[in-house]
């Protein structure tokens, strides 16, 4: 294979690269295996952390001045606060909440998140940079006390400028919006503009079996009603699918439910097995039915005014709007650095990416601990070279089905298809993308190719990684389990919405 391209110059601190993260693979190998590895090769980037991102961890004693450094470029940036409690852990979900004996924590974990982002505050001098959006995401925020809400986003008026168009965005489940309608009018009132609620499926007892709440269909009715009521003009509602045994027509009830209830916004969640309860179920879900899913949603979506362009997760009805909180748009669009505080939260440098204590365990006590310390809670810190980061900017991108080609030569120096020469000509040849003036763009075709397409812009040390899975045959979501999982290897939060990564 022809050497690698030259990365321009590491302006922004770029690490360099290990000989893995140099190597180049054909990329119809690298496609056949994200096909193979369907349930891995998502924008959940990347896979492996503690294996693949092993030779670019900073030890311990580095990481404050690493952070200091990595973040003193930047101007524009977004916040996450994570929120890691709810009622129940519903079997499908990977994300970091606290088990039942550690939630008593609650009551003092928004002021530890405040103190966190004191802390940041001194080290980043923040109160110079532009805050484009806060996500305050879980879990379950509304689990907390408005109260407690309001004491976190004082914190932030306190230490940041917000930017034009900047927005704060929360996620609730269907219960607490159904019972404490008095809890949203108290949200609202502290500036919160946007609501997001996961439906996930209508079906009891799919519900059950996932181990979800299931107060039926008129609690979600209720839930949106007081929604409505406490003012939210912007309400997204998540939906899930891509889960063993789901028909096609109980999906297709469940994409109209969701449509009778009248959100801006409706999100679509391929279910990720990584590291959840029904990991052992991956093998049972075939890309078929994950492609007859996808392309039913978009048809029934479609018919009811929900737009969204081939590949992006979010459909919206109201024209001109993307449908996601502009953390998750800036982020995707424009590969901006976000700030994540809270358990196990992510964030993410011109040159680093940072994942706060509990990613992995799941445990409040070593985030407190840090804090106690006086310590930014950061338990793993990896100074990443620019292909890692182009790879991670990359991976995203595909929550709108598209990367943005001025943002990434704004944020690399270099242009997406000089930097992706084979991989674009690949995919453009194939049908699979096309490339407009603004972005490189899955196609129908794409959409229903989405793992093969993803995998070719990860970087090659995490291709090494997904070949040698896909040489061992197995379907891979069994990896990280419970168990045998590596320390550090977290499940990526991008948005997600996944949207998260
Ligand atoms: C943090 S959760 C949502 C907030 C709230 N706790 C709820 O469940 O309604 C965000 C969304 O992620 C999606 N999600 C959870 N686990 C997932 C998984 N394993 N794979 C894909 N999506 C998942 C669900 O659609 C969920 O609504
Ligand atoms: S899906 Fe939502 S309610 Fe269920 S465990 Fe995950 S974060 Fe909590």
């Amino acid at each position: 294979m022809p050497a690698p391209q030259a990365l321009g110059p590491p302006a922004l601190g770029w690490a360099e690269p290990t000989a893995a993260d140099t190597a180049r693979f054909p990329p119809a190998e690298i496609f056949a295996a994200g096909l193979h590895q369907h349930h891995l090769a998502n924008t959940a980037y990347p896979i492996a952390h503690a294996e693949t991102w092993r030779p670019y961890r900073v030890p311990r004693a580095a990481v404050e001045a690493t952070t200091r450094r990595a973040f003193a470029p930047v101007d524009a940036l977004c916040l996450y606060v994570h929120v890691p409690f709810c009622a129940t852990r519903c079997a499908f979900c990977a994300y970091t909440v606290v088990e039942r004996e550690e939630a008593a924590g609650a009551d003092l974990y928004a002021q530890q998140v405040v103190q966190e982002l004191t802390l940041y505050a001194a080290a980043l001098d923040t109160a110079r940079r532009r805050l484009h959006g806060l996500d305050l995401g879980g879990g379950t925020p509304t689990v907390l006390e408005p109260a407690a809400i309001g004491q976190i986003l004082s914190a932030v008026h306190r230490h940041f400028r917000w930017a034009p168009g900047a927005d704060i965005s929360i996620e609730t489940t269907p219960r607490i919006a159904a019972r404490a309608p008095d809890r949203l009018v108290a949200l609202r009132a502290l500036g919160i503009d946007r609501i997001s609620m996961g439906i996930q499926v209508v079906q009891p007892a799919l519900l059950r079996t996932l181990r979800r709440e299931a107060g039926g269909i008129g609690e979600q009715r209720r839930a949106v009603e007081h929604i409505r009521r406490a003012g939210f003009k912007r309400l997204n509602v998540d939906l899930m699918y891509g889960f063993a045994g789901q028909s096609l027509l109980s999906w297709q009830a469940t994409v109209a439910h969701a449509i009778a209830l009248g959100p801006e916004a409706i999100t679509l969640y391929r279910m990720r097995y990584k590291q959840t309860r029904l990991a052992s179920q991956a093998g049972r879900v075939t890309l078929e039915q994950i492609h007859q899913q996808t392309t039913l949603a978009q048809q029934v979506l479609g018919a009811a005014g929900y737009a969204a362009p081939p590949g992006k997760t979010t459909y919206c009805r109201v024209a001109g709007e993307t449908g996601t909180s502009a953390y998750l748009t800036q982020r995707v669009v424009a590969g901006m650095p976000y700030l994540g505080l809270g358990l196990g939260a992510q964030s993410l440098s011109p040159s680093t990416l940072a994942y706060n204590a509990g990613a992995a365990s799941k445990r409040l006590a070593p985030y407190q601990r840090a804090l106690a310390a006086g310590r930014l809670p950061i338990q793993d810190l990896y100074h990443l070279p620019a292909r890692q980061l182009m790879a991670k900017m990359c991976a995203v991108s595909f929550y709108f089905g598209a990367i943005d080609r001025a943002a990434f030569a704004a944020k690399f120096g270099q242009p997406l298809e000089r930097v992706f020469a084979e991989e674009v000509a690949f995919v453009v040849d194939r049908g699979l993308m096309q490339l407009t003036p603004r972005a490189l763009a899955l196609t129908p075709a794409g959409v229903a190719q989405l793992n093969g397409v993803i995998a070719l812009f990860y970087a090659p040390a995490v291709q090494a990684h997904l070949l040698r899975l896909a040489a061992d045959g197995g379907h891979g979501a069994r990896q990280g389990a419970a168990g045998s999982r590596p320390r550090s290897l977290a499940f990526a939060k991008d948005g997600g919405a996944e949207t998260r990564a």
